[in-house]
């Protein structure tokens, strides 16, 4: 379904758990090129280069860039040093744990709500106009968001920041519709990474699933499903869908309260 050879660039690895991970092992497993970008070198050393999840020789044949999306130059930079794309992956969100995320709903520090979202909504604007360039024939852009109908314990400011962002595909996608770029987001059901294990309480979230889902959701195999509904949205077999959040969660999202007792497996 993707098509072969042609080049995707996925931003947001941290390690070999992170959701940007799983999206540029399928895209590659299915004939794509790969392009990845961590945020910048301590991050790399921090988490990637430690990890035992995968060898040294998987390591050594990625193809790695360094892009802080906080800041514009960066962002220019990492595009400047690219060729054709057929589409582009932000897998990016950061939100201090202390200030915008807990039992209370912070405004104390309205630098790192700006900041959370500046990273987590915004640079996906400047990502897909840098980008745009690079997409000549059309290309397809994605994002990840988590389930933003429902309110969440303790998730507050990335709950807000998670809206934002799927305000932004839709708008988005009419913007670049005249360049036959599509944008779209995964509204992904929550998966063991390092991101969430930044969130308060995530274990909450998880057991919450456990009580929701429809299709029996795992936190760590079902990153692989993520990753499968964002190769479809980079190939040409969604290409008249744009402006889409597309729910990859089990069906935990849709639900008005937990399974009853006739409805678990
Ligand atoms: N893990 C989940 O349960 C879950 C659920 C729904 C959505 N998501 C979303 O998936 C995306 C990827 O997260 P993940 O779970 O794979 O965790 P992760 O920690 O592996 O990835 C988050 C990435 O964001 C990057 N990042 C943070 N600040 C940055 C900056 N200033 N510039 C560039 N990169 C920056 C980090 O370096 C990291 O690579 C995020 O948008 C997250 O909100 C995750």
């Amino acid at each position: 379904m993707i098509e072969s050879g042609k080049t995707y660039l996925v931003m947001g690895l941290l390690d070999p758990q992170s959701i940007a991970y799983f999206i540029g092992k399928t895209i590659e497993t299915l004939g794509g090129k790969v392009i990845y970008s961590v945020q910048n070198e301590v991050v790399k050393k921090r988490y990637l280069d430690p990890s035992k999840l995968i060898t040294g020789a998987e390591k050594a044949a990625l193809d790695l860039r360094f892009c802080d999306v906080s800041k514009e130059d960066q962002i220019q930079a990492l595009f400047e040093g690219l060729g054709t794309l057929a589409g582009v992956v932000h897998s990016i969100a950061y939100a201090n744990p202390k200030t915008c995320m807990g039992t209370e709903f912070h405004t104390s520090s309205m630098s790192d709500v700006m900041k959370s979202y500046q990273i987590s909504c915004a640079s996906l604007a400047t990502v897909t106009r840098e980008a745009a360039p690079h997409m000549k024939d059309g290309g397809s852009v994605i994002a990840l968001s988590f389930d933003t109908h429902h309110v969440y314990p303790l998730y507050n400011w990335m709950g807000i920041h998670k809206a934002a962002l799927e305000a932004l595909v839709r708008a988005l996608a009419r913007r670049h519709g005249r360049d036959r770029i599509r944008v779209n987001a995964i509204s992904s059901g929550p998966v063991s990474t390092m991101a969430a294990s930044k969130i308060p309480d995530f274990e909450h979230i998880g057991n919450l699933w456990q009580q929701l889902s429809p299709i029996a959701w795992d936190p760590v195999a079902d990153r692989q499903a993520v990753a499968n509904a964002a190769a479809f949205l980079m190939s040409p077999l969604s290409a008249k869908i744009t402006g889409q959040i597309l729910a990859v969660d089990g069906g935990a999202s849709i639900m008005g309260g937990p399974l009853m007792d006739h409805e678990k497996a």
